[in-house]
């Protein structure tokens, strides 16, 4: 028996800078009910992302709004003709532990939901490595950036949870990866676990050259997670024809001085781009699910199913804990992919 609903909501327009405590707002409400052609999932794990920050901030979300989110959820009650009780999917339920989804629902924006299947991975990663974090790893990698054998690649924030696929599809390839994160157990994680080439800390005094001598041969690709002195450190190893993935800037989403960080970027790589003809690729996921997701997740689902692509998860237990676990990995405070776990997952024992 349901009868109770948990949600965050934003409880206002955020003022400029980092997230707090105060942006959101805890409520209980009734149980939502199925319409026709709707059901009601109970979520599993909500998906925290650096996006979600993007529109409350920009006020895409708006204050009352329950905060937006990629879930994995199971089906409760459905009067949807295609999903049934008990059924597993991934869906944008939101930060809360009951939704809506199908008709009259348009929360998901350019990720449908869809039946998860859990006897091929389990089910936390159609919001991590098997999910849109992957694709934008493969988007930007493989497509955008087309490595080669041989090449030389870094990926920033190495030890998160688009970073730590990036760079396992470049080691796929055949390249040397070298991944920028931060303390010594994410290092460690990124060399030894992920099996990179090398990992440098940005941290270090001595970051750049650090770095340089982990690149002996410079750069020819560059997954751009962070900006900032990570990227500033990038240019000046770039080989000429080197390719960069724009894939974010987090170490920029808390300005508060009203600068573009997309056009400072630009500026300060420019010199760089025009001497060596550096292709910088701007990469927004949603462009390539309509081509490029089936394929992905056929492709993803072998990798991990031969143990060729591993992955971490940080998994924080209860939706009270969201908007903690959400300010913390804004800050490097997380360990892999950033996960709430809402509701005991039925597939693992
Ligand atoms: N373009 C797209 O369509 C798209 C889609 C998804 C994600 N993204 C972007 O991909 C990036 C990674 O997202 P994610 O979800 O995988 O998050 P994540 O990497 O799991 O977590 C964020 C990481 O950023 C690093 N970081 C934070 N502040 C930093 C700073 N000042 N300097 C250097 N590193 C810093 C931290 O790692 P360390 O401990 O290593 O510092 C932290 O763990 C973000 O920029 C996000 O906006 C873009």
């Amino acid at each position: 028996m349901i009868d109770r609903n948990q949600q965050w909501r934003l409880a206002r327009t955020p003022p400029a800078g980092w997230p707090q405590a105060d942006d959101f707002a805890w409520h209980e409400v009734p149980c939502p009910e199925p319409a026709s052609g709707q059901l009601v999932s109970r979520t599993i794990y909500l998906s925290l992302d650096p996006y979600q920050w993007g529109r409350r901030r920009s006020g895409v979300e708006k204050p009352g709004d329950v905060c937006h989110g990629r879930t994995v959820s199971q089906v409760v009650k459905s009067r949807h003709a295609d999903y049934a009780e008990g059924d597993y999917l991934f869906n944008t339920n939101g930060w809360q532990a009951f939704g809506l989804t199908g008709r009259d629902i348009s929360n998901f924006g350019y990720m449908h939901p869809r039946r998860i299947d859990p006897g091929i991975a389990p089910i936390s990663t159609a919001v991590g490595v098997l999910g849109m974090l992957g694709l934008t790893a493969y988007s930007g990698l493989i497509i955008q950036c087309q490595p080669r054998a041989g090449e030389t690649v870094v990926v920033s924030a190495a030890s998160g949870g688009v970073g730590q696929v990036a760079g396992q599809l470049a080691r796929l390839k055949g390249c040397r990866v070298v991944g920028v994160t931060s303390t010594p157990e994410k290092c460690a994680f990124v060399r030894d676990e992920l099996k990179f080439d090398s990992a440098v800390s940005h941290l270090a005094n001595d970051f750049e050259a650090q770095l340089a001598s982990a690149c002996p041969d410079g750069i020819d690709i560059y997954f751009e997670n962070v900006g900032g002195k990570v990227y500033e450190g990038v240019l000046p190893l770039l080989n000429r024809g080197a390719r960069i993935t724009i894939c974010g800037m987090i170490s920029q989403y808390g300005n508060t001085d009203g600068r573009n960080a997309g056009e400072l970027w630009m500026a300060t790589g420019k010199p760089y781009f025009d001497r060596l003809g550096v292709q910088a690729h701007s990469l927004f996921v949603g462009n390539f699910v309509a081509d490029h997701q089936a394929r992905f997740l056929i492709e993803m689902a072998e990798w991990l199913k031969e143990g060729a692509i591993v992955y971490r998860e940080d998994i924080w237990s209860g939706l009270e804990h969201a908007p903690s676990a959400f300010m913390a990995m804004l800050k490097g405070g997380n360990f892999g992919k950033t996960l709430v776990a809402v509701a005991k997952d039925p597939t693992r024992t």
